[in-house]
Protein backbone atom coordinates (compact mmCIF):
# COMPACT_ATOMS: atom_id res chain seq x y z
CA UNK A 1 0.00 0.00 0.00
CA UNK A 2 2.77 2.56 -1.17
CA UNK A 3 0.11 5.60 -1.04
CA UNK A 4 -1.33 5.27 2.08
CA UNK A 5 2.21 3.87 3.47
CA UNK A 6 3.54 7.77 2.12
CA UNK A 7 0.41 9.04 3.72
CA UNK A 8 -0.05 7.52 6.86
CA UNK A 9 3.54 7.19 8.11
CA UNK A 10 2.66 3.36 8.37
CA UNK A 11 6.06 1.71 9.58
CA UNK A 12 4.38 -1.40 11.15
CA UNK A 13 0.85 -3.24 10.66
CA UNK A 14 -1.73 -0.28 10.77
CA UNK A 15 -4.40 -0.73 9.22
CA UNK A 16 -6.40 1.82 7.77
CA UNK A 17 -10.55 1.88 7.50
CA UNK A 18 -12.58 3.83 5.13
CA UNK A 19 -15.91 5.08 5.78
CA UNK A 20 -17.97 5.30 3.46
CA UNK A 21 -14.96 5.55 0.45
CA UNK A 22 -15.07 5.65 -3.18
CA UNK A 23 -14.21 3.39 -6.29
CA UNK A 24 -10.51 4.96 -5.36
CA UNK A 25 -9.60 4.22 -1.58
CA UNK A 26 -11.48 0.90 -1.80
CA UNK A 27 -8.06 -0.24 -3.84
CA UNK A 28 -6.05 1.08 -1.01
CA UNK A 29 -8.43 0.14 2.47
CA UNK A 30 -11.55 -1.50 2.89
CA UNK A 31 -14.16 0.46 2.71
CA UNK A 32 -17.44 0.26 5.13
CA UNK A 33 -20.62 1.28 4.50
CA UNK A 34 -22.11 4.32 7.61
CA UNK A 35 -24.48 7.21 7.67
CA UNK A 36 -22.28 10.72 7.42
CA UNK A 37 -24.85 12.30 9.41
CA UNK A 38 -25.25 9.55 12.21
CA UNK A 39 -22.82 10.62 14.68
CA UNK A 40 -23.74 7.44 17.32
CA UNK A 41 -23.32 5.31 14.06
CA UNK A 42 -19.77 6.57 13.53
CA UNK A 43 -18.52 6.38 16.84
CA UNK A 44 -20.26 3.06 17.04
CA UNK A 45 -18.25 1.94 14.25
CA UNK A 46 -15.45 3.35 15.30
CA UNK A 47 -15.58 1.32 18.86
CA UNK A 48 -16.40 -1.86 16.67
CA UNK A 49 -13.19 -1.47 14.86
CA UNK A 50 -11.44 -0.54 18.03
CA UNK A 51 -9.69 1.97 15.95
CA UNK A 52 -6.73 4.40 17.65
CA UNK A 53 -7.55 7.47 15.98
CA UNK A 54 -10.40 8.85 14.17
CA UNK A 55 -10.41 10.99 11.51
CA UNK A 56 -13.18 12.93 10.12
CA UNK A 57 -12.93 14.02 6.60
CA UNK A 58 -15.91 16.53 5.53
CA UNK A 59 -18.04 19.15 7.30
CA UNK A 60 -21.01 17.24 7.22
CA UNK A 61 -20.35 14.66 9.81
CA UNK A 62 -18.29 17.07 12.09
CA UNK A 63 -21.65 19.13 12.15
CA UNK A 64 -23.76 15.94 13.34
CA UNK A 65 -21.19 16.23 15.93
CA UNK A 66 -19.04 12.96 15.15
CA UNK A 67 -16.29 14.39 17.16
CA UNK A 68 -18.63 14.99 19.99
CA UNK A 69 -19.82 11.21 20.26
CA UNK A 70 -16.63 10.02 20.07
CA UNK A 71 -15.12 12.09 22.76
CA UNK A 72 -17.88 10.86 25.30
CA UNK A 73 -16.64 7.19 24.01
CA UNK A 74 -13.00 7.98 24.80
CA UNK A 75 -11.77 7.73 21.53
CA UNK A 76 -9.45 10.12 19.91
CA UNK A 77 -10.49 11.87 17.03
CA UNK A 78 -8.90 14.44 14.62
CA UNK A 79 -11.47 16.68 13.92
CA UNK A 80 -13.88 19.54 15.75
CA UNK A 81 -16.73 19.51 17.81
CA UNK A 82 -19.86 20.30 16.01
CA UNK A 83 -20.04 23.44 18.57
CA UNK A 84 -16.17 25.11 17.14
CA UNK A 85 -17.35 22.84 13.54
CA UNK A 86 -19.61 25.83 13.20
CA UNK A 87 -16.95 27.98 11.91
CA UNK A 88 -17.52 26.49 8.47
CA UNK A 89 -21.49 25.72 9.24
CA UNK A 90 -22.10 29.20 9.73
CA UNK A 91 -20.15 32.16 7.82
CA UNK A 92 -22.21 34.71 10.45
CA UNK A 93 -20.53 32.98 13.42
CA UNK A 94 -17.34 32.96 11.87
CA UNK A 95 -17.71 36.73 11.49
CA UNK A 96 -18.75 36.99 15.13
CA UNK A 97 -15.81 35.03 15.99
CA UNK A 98 -13.18 36.83 14.04
CA UNK A 99 -14.29 40.00 15.38
CA UNK A 100 -13.84 38.75 18.82
CA UNK A 101 -10.56 37.74 18.01
CA UNK A 102 -9.34 40.91 15.95
CA UNK A 103 -8.38 38.76 12.63
CA UNK A 104 -8.57 41.10 9.61
CA UNK A 105 -11.54 39.83 7.37
CA UNK A 106 -14.12 41.36 4.86
CA UNK A 107 -16.37 43.94 6.31
CA UNK A 108 -20.07 42.40 6.61
CA UNK A 109 -23.61 42.44 7.13
CA UNK A 110 -25.66 39.69 8.19
CA UNK A 111 -29.08 40.17 6.06
CA UNK A 112 -32.85 38.62 7.02
CA UNK A 113 -34.69 39.92 4.46
CA UNK A 114 -34.40 41.54 1.01
CA UNK A 115 -34.35 45.01 2.20
CA UNK A 116 -31.57 44.57 4.29
CA UNK A 117 -29.81 42.50 1.18
CA UNK A 118 -30.61 45.97 -0.36
CA UNK A 119 -28.99 48.49 1.72
CA UNK A 120 -26.44 46.09 2.03
CA UNK A 121 -25.45 45.98 -1.39
CA UNK A 122 -25.96 49.92 -1.70
CA UNK A 123 -23.91 49.88 0.90
CA UNK A 124 -20.44 48.17 -0.56
CA UNK A 125 -21.53 49.30 -4.15
CA UNK A 126 -19.96 46.41 -6.75
CA UNK A 127 -19.02 43.59 -7.32
CA UNK A 128 -21.21 42.60 -5.13
CA UNK A 129 -20.49 39.57 -2.85
CA UNK A 130 -23.29 37.56 -2.02
CA UNK A 131 -23.05 34.24 0.71
CA UNK A 132 -25.79 31.75 1.38
CA UNK A 133 -24.87 31.89 5.67
CA UNK A 134 -24.74 28.15 5.86
CA UNK A 135 -22.99 24.69 4.32
CA UNK A 136 -23.49 24.92 0.39
CA UNK A 137 -20.37 22.59 -0.62
CA UNK A 138 -18.64 25.85 -2.02
CA UNK A 139 -21.40 26.77 -4.49
CA UNK A 140 -22.83 29.36 -1.96
CA UNK A 141 -21.16 32.37 -2.76
CA UNK A 142 -22.12 34.70 -5.65
CA UNK A 143 -19.20 37.55 -6.59
CA UNK A 144 -21.13 39.63 -9.34
CA UNK A 145 -21.10 43.50 -11.14
CA UNK A 146 -24.79 42.24 -11.80
CA UNK A 147 -27.11 43.98 -9.36
CA UNK A 148 -29.73 41.76 -10.43
CA UNK A 149 -27.81 38.42 -10.40
CA UNK A 150 -26.63 39.61 -6.82
CA UNK A 151 -30.23 39.89 -5.55
CA UNK A 152 -31.44 36.87 -7.33
CA UNK A 153 -29.24 34.46 -5.47
CA UNK A 154 -29.85 36.20 -1.93
CA UNK A 155 -33.79 35.55 -3.02
CA UNK A 156 -32.74 31.65 -3.64
CA UNK A 157 -30.62 31.51 -0.89
CA UNK A 158 -33.83 32.85 1.67
CA UNK A 159 -36.05 30.08 -0.46
CA UNK A 160 -33.71 27.34 1.65
CA UNK A 161 -34.42 28.89 4.86
CA UNK A 162 -30.76 30.42 5.13
CA UNK A 163 -29.63 33.85 6.68
CA UNK A 164 -27.04 35.78 3.46
CA UNK A 165 -23.53 37.50 4.23
CA UNK A 166 -22.99 40.72 2.10
CA UNK A 167 -19.51 41.60 2.50
CA UNK A 168 -17.11 44.16 0.91
CA UNK A 169 -14.72 42.55 -2.45
CA UNK A 170 -11.66 41.75 -1.55
CA UNK A 171 -8.73 41.86 -4.37
CA UNK A 172 -5.90 40.51 -4.57
CA UNK A 173 -4.51 36.56 -5.17
CA UNK A 174 -6.08 34.23 -2.69
CA UNK A 175 -3.76 31.67 -0.42
CA UNK A 176 -5.33 28.31 1.11
CA UNK A 177 -3.64 27.56 4.51
CA UNK A 178 -4.06 24.92 6.55
CA UNK A 179 -3.66 25.46 10.72
CA UNK A 180 -3.12 22.46 12.36
CA UNK A 181 -4.60 23.11 15.57
CA UNK A 182 -5.15 20.22 19.09
CA UNK A 183 -7.15 22.93 20.51
CA UNK A 184 -4.10 25.39 22.12
CA UNK A 185 -0.92 25.12 19.40
CA UNK A 186 -1.51 25.60 15.95
CA UNK A 187 0.67 24.61 13.20
CA UNK A 188 1.10 25.56 9.65
CA UNK A 189 1.24 23.57 6.43
CA UNK A 190 2.94 25.04 3.10
CA UNK A 191 0.13 26.83 1.48
CA UNK A 192 -1.76 26.13 -1.70
CA UNK A 193 -3.77 28.53 -4.19
CA UNK A 194 -7.24 26.97 -5.29
CA UNK A 195 -9.31 27.89 -8.65
CA UNK A 196 -12.55 28.36 -7.46
CA UNK A 197 -14.24 29.76 -11.10
CA UNK A 198 -15.16 26.80 -13.55
CA UNK A 199 -13.51 28.28 -16.38
CA UNK A 200 -10.15 28.93 -17.97
CA UNK A 201 -8.80 33.42 -16.64
CA UNK A 202 -11.17 32.50 -13.32
CA UNK A 203 -14.43 32.77 -15.63
CA UNK A 204 -18.03 31.73 -14.85
CA UNK A 205 -19.57 29.88 -11.52
CA UNK A 206 -18.01 29.38 -8.36
CA UNK A 207 -17.03 25.71 -7.87
CA UNK A 208 -15.71 23.34 -5.19
CA UNK A 209 -12.14 24.02 -6.66
CA UNK A 210 -10.89 22.97 -10.05
CA UNK A 211 -7.19 22.56 -9.53
CA UNK A 212 -4.65 23.62 -7.04
CA UNK A 213 -0.89 23.98 -6.50
CA UNK A 214 1.76 23.78 -3.82
CA UNK A 215 3.74 25.61 -2.37
CA UNK A 216 3.75 28.98 -3.84
CA UNK A 217 6.85 30.52 -5.27
CA UNK A 218 5.13 33.76 -3.47
CA UNK A 219 4.42 33.79 -0.45
CA UNK A 220 7.14 32.85 1.76
CA UNK A 221 7.88 31.17 4.36
CA UNK A 222 8.03 34.80 6.73
CA UNK A 223 4.86 35.47 5.41
CA UNK A 224 3.04 32.18 6.41
CA UNK A 225 4.58 32.16 9.86
CA UNK A 226 3.04 35.44 9.98
CA UNK A 227 -0.33 35.17 9.01
CA UNK A 228 -0.02 31.80 11.31
CA UNK A 229 0.21 34.43 13.85
CA UNK A 230 -2.59 37.07 12.75
CA UNK A 231 -4.79 34.88 11.90
CA UNK A 232 -4.60 30.62 12.76
CA UNK A 233 -3.14 31.23 16.16
CA UNK A 234 -6.12 33.86 17.49
CA UNK A 235 -8.43 31.51 15.71
CA UNK A 236 -7.53 28.97 17.77
CA UNK A 237 -7.10 30.36 20.85
CA UNK A 238 -10.88 32.58 20.46
CA UNK A 239 -12.16 29.10 19.94
CA UNK A 240 -10.64 27.56 23.36
CA UNK A 241 -11.78 31.05 25.30
CA UNK A 242 -15.20 30.54 24.46
CA UNK A 243 -14.97 26.81 25.96
CA UNK A 244 -15.24 25.01 22.65
CA UNK A 245 -11.25 24.19 21.92
CA UNK A 246 -10.99 23.58 17.89
CA UNK A 247 -9.05 20.22 17.17
CA UNK A 248 -8.49 19.39 13.42
CA UNK A 249 -7.99 21.67 10.43
CA UNK A 250 -8.12 25.51 10.61
CA UNK A 251 -8.20 25.79 6.86
CA UNK A 252 -8.27 29.57 6.54
CA UNK A 253 -8.85 30.66 2.54
CA UNK A 254 -7.33 34.18 2.56
CA UNK A 255 -7.01 36.96 0.38
CA UNK A 256 -3.83 38.51 -0.11
CA UNK A 257 -5.02 42.43 -0.98
CA UNK A 258 -3.22 45.56 -1.02
CA UNK A 259 -4.31 46.68 2.30
CA UNK A 260 -3.06 43.10 3.79
CA UNK A 261 -3.65 39.84 3.96
CA UNK A 262 -7.77 39.35 4.56
CA UNK A 263 -9.85 36.40 5.66
CA UNK A 264 -12.18 35.39 2.84
CA UNK A 265 -13.49 32.26 5.21
CA UNK A 266 -12.78 29.37 7.57
CA UNK A 267 -13.56 26.20 7.38
CA UNK A 268 -12.80 22.99 9.75
CA UNK A 269 -11.25 20.34 7.47
CA UNK A 270 -8.78 19.76 4.94
CA UNK A 271 -9.48 21.99 1.83
CA UNK A 272 -10.35 20.37 -1.71
CA UNK A 273 -8.06 19.81 -4.36
CA UNK A 274 -5.45 22.07 -2.41
CA UNK A 275 -5.29 18.40 -0.08
CA UNK A 276 -3.61 16.92 -2.75
CA UNK A 277 -0.82 18.48 -3.38
CA UNK A 278 -0.25 19.69 0.10
CA UNK A 279 0.20 16.10 1.27
CA UNK A 280 1.98 15.23 -1.55
CA UNK A 281 4.70 17.61 -0.38
CA UNK A 282 4.63 16.06 2.78
CA UNK A 283 7.38 13.87 3.97
CA UNK A 284 6.61 13.71 7.72
CA UNK A 285 4.07 10.69 8.10
CA UNK A 286 0.84 12.17 8.48
CA UNK A 287 -0.53 9.70 10.93
CA UNK A 288 1.66 10.80 13.42
CA UNK A 289 1.29 14.35 12.86
CA UNK A 290 -2.75 13.87 13.47
CA UNK A 291 -2.42 11.61 16.30
CA UNK A 292 0.05 14.07 17.99
CA UNK A 293 -2.97 17.03 17.08
CA UNK A 294 -5.86 14.54 18.27
CA UNK A 295 -3.78 14.10 21.85
CA UNK A 296 -3.39 17.76 22.68
CA UNK A 297 0.65 17.18 21.62
CA UNK A 298 1.41 19.14 18.80
CA UNK A 299 3.77 21.71 20.63
CA UNK A 300 5.95 18.65 21.15
CA UNK A 301 6.08 17.82 17.99
CA UNK A 302 9.23 18.29 15.52
CA UNK A 303 9.14 21.17 12.38
CA UNK A 304 7.60 19.46 9.38
CA UNK A 305 9.60 18.11 6.57
CA UNK A 306 8.60 18.66 3.36
CA UNK A 307 9.64 17.60 -0.27
CA UNK A 308 11.66 19.90 -2.61
CA UNK A 309 9.85 20.53 -5.97
CA UNK A 310 6.02 21.42 -6.59
CA UNK A 311 2.83 19.80 -7.02
CA UNK A 312 -0.14 20.53 -8.99
CA UNK A 313 -3.79 18.92 -9.42
CA UNK A 314 -6.44 19.60 -12.42
CA UNK A 315 -9.41 18.61 -10.98
CA UNK A 316 -11.63 16.88 -13.81
CA UNK A 317 -15.55 17.44 -13.69
CA UNK A 318 -18.64 15.65 -15.43
CA UNK A 319 -20.62 17.34 -17.95
CA UNK A 320 -22.68 20.23 -16.64
CA UNK A 321 -21.01 20.92 -13.63
CA UNK A 322 -21.41 22.93 -11.25
CA UNK A 323 -25.03 23.53 -12.59
CA UNK A 324 -26.81 20.47 -13.19
CA UNK A 325 -23.63 17.55 -12.97
CA UNK A 326 -24.53 14.24 -14.91
CA UNK A 327 -23.65 10.97 -13.25
CA UNK A 328 -22.85 7.53 -14.54
CA UNK A 329 -20.35 8.22 -17.50
CA UNK A 330 -17.90 5.59 -17.81
CA UNK A 331 -13.95 6.77 -17.38
CA UNK A 332 -11.05 5.14 -18.49
CA UNK A 333 -7.67 6.61 -19.16
CA UNK A 334 -6.50 6.31 -15.58
CA UNK A 335 -3.76 3.99 -15.72
CA UNK A 336 -2.51 5.65 -18.78
CA UNK A 337 -2.12 9.05 -17.18
CA UNK A 338 -0.56 7.53 -13.85
CA UNK A 339 1.98 5.77 -16.38
CA UNK A 340 4.02 9.04 -17.04
CA UNK A 341 5.34 8.76 -14.41
CA UNK A 342 4.91 11.34 -10.51
CA UNK A 343 1.29 11.61 -11.52
CA UNK A 344 -1.17 10.09 -9.17
CA UNK A 345 -5.29 10.03 -9.54
CA UNK A 346 -7.06 10.71 -6.87
CA UNK A 347 -11.08 9.89 -6.96
CA UNK A 348 -13.90 12.10 -5.88
CA UNK A 349 -17.34 11.21 -7.61
CA UNK A 350 -16.50 7.63 -8.85
CA UNK A 351 -18.40 4.59 -8.46
CA UNK A 352 -18.05 0.86 -9.44
CA UNK A 353 -21.03 -0.32 -10.99
CA UNK A 354 -20.99 -3.54 -12.84
CA UNK A 355 -17.08 -4.05 -12.70
CA UNK A 356 -17.19 -0.20 -14.71
CA UNK A 357 -15.50 2.70 -13.19
CA UNK A 358 -18.35 5.43 -13.96
CA UNK A 359 -18.69 8.63 -12.87
CA UNK A 360 -21.04 9.64 -9.15
CA UNK A 361 -20.76 13.02 -8.60
CA UNK A 362 -19.47 16.82 -9.79
CA UNK A 363 -15.95 16.36 -9.29
CA UNK A 364 -14.74 13.07 -10.51
CA UNK A 365 -11.02 12.71 -10.54
CA UNK A 366 -8.04 14.26 -9.15
CA UNK A 367 -4.98 14.32 -11.62
CA UNK A 368 -2.05 15.33 -9.24
CA UNK A 369 1.59 15.85 -10.58
CA UNK A 370 4.97 16.10 -8.79
CA UNK A 371 8.28 17.49 -10.29
CA UNK A 372 11.09 19.81 -9.72
CA UNK A 373 9.56 22.94 -11.17
CA UNK A 374 6.02 24.30 -11.41
CA UNK A 375 5.94 24.41 -14.57
CA UNK A 376 7.18 20.59 -15.13
CA UNK A 377 4.17 19.63 -12.23
CA UNK A 378 1.84 21.51 -14.47
CA UNK A 379 2.55 20.35 -17.63
CA UNK A 380 2.48 17.02 -16.47
CA UNK A 381 -0.50 17.37 -14.60
CA UNK A 382 -2.39 18.85 -17.51
CA UNK A 383 -0.92 16.26 -19.82
CA UNK A 384 -2.26 13.35 -17.53
CA UNK A 385 -5.76 14.70 -17.50
CA UNK A 386 -6.23 14.74 -21.28
CA UNK A 387 -5.38 11.15 -21.06
CA UNK A 388 -8.49 10.68 -19.14
CA UNK A 389 -11.71 10.25 -20.75
CA UNK A 390 -14.68 10.99 -19.23
CA UNK A 391 -17.99 11.78 -21.99
CA UNK A 392 -18.87 15.46 -21.58
CA UNK A 393 -16.31 16.39 -18.89
CA UNK A 394 -14.15 19.41 -18.50
CA UNK A 395 -11.08 20.68 -16.89
CA UNK A 396 -9.05 24.03 -16.40
CA UNK A 397 -6.14 23.98 -18.83
CA UNK A 398 -4.43 27.17 -16.74
CA UNK A 399 -4.13 25.79 -13.29
CA UNK A 400 -0.88 27.16 -11.46
CA UNK A 401 -0.09 29.27 -15.41
CA UNK A 402 0.27 32.29 -13.79
CA UNK A 403 3.08 31.52 -10.92
CA UNK A 404 4.82 29.19 -13.02
CA UNK A 405 5.35 31.82 -15.44
CA UNK A 406 6.42 34.46 -13.02
CA UNK A 407 3.31 36.38 -12.83
CA UNK A 408 1.72 36.26 -9.48
CA UNK A 409 3.74 38.67 -6.43
CA UNK A 410 2.83 40.20 -3.29
CA UNK A 411 4.05 43.69 -3.93
P1 LIG B 1 -16.09 31.08 0.14
O1 LIG B 1 -17.05 29.93 -0.02
O2 LIG B 1 -16.47 32.05 1.19
O3 LIG B 1 -14.66 30.60 0.20
O4 LIG B 1 -16.09 31.87 -1.24
C1 LIG B 1 -15.83 31.21 -2.45
C2 LIG B 1 -15.04 32.12 -3.34
O5 LIG B 1 -15.76 33.34 -3.59
C3 LIG B 1 -13.71 32.57 -2.74
O6 LIG B 1 -12.69 31.64 -2.91
C4 LIG B 1 -13.47 33.84 -3.51
O7 LIG B 1 -12.95 33.57 -4.80
C5 LIG B 1 -14.85 34.43 -3.67
N1 LIG B 1 -15.11 35.37 -2.58
C6 LIG B 1 -15.71 35.11 -1.40
N2 LIG B 1 -15.76 36.22 -0.63
C7 LIG B 1 -15.19 37.21 -1.32
C8 LIG B 1 -14.93 38.61 -1.08
N3 LIG B 1 -15.32 39.21 0.05
N4 LIG B 1 -14.29 39.30 -2.04
C9 LIG B 1 -13.91 38.72 -3.19
N5 LIG B 1 -14.13 37.43 -3.50
C10 LIG B 1 -14.76 36.66 -2.58
N1 LIG C 1 -11.22 24.08 -2.07
C1 LIG C 1 -12.28 24.63 -1.37
C2 LIG C 1 -12.83 23.83 -0.29
O1 LIG C 1 -12.41 22.73 0.00
O2 LIG C 1 -13.78 24.31 0.34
Amino acid sequence: MPLLQRFCGIRVLHSIHVAPGNAGIAQLAPCLPVDVTDASAIADLAAELDVDLVVIGPEVPLMAGAANELEDRGIPCFGPHKEAALIEGSKAFCKEVMAEANIPTAMAKICASMEQVEEALDFFGAPFVVKDDGLAAGKGVVVTHDRFEALEHARACFTSGNKIVIEEFLDGPEVSLFGISDGTTVVAMQPAQDFKRVGDGDTGPNTGGMGAYSPLPWVSSAVVAEVTEQVLQPMATALKNRGTPFVGVLYAGLAMTSRGVRVIEFNARFGDPETQVVLGQLETPLGEFLLAAATGQLAHFPPLRWRSGYSVTVVICSDGYPAEPRTGDPISGIDLAEALGNVTVYHAGTQLKDSTLVTSGGRVLSVTAHADTLMQARNRATEAARLITISGSHFRRDIAQLAADGRISLD
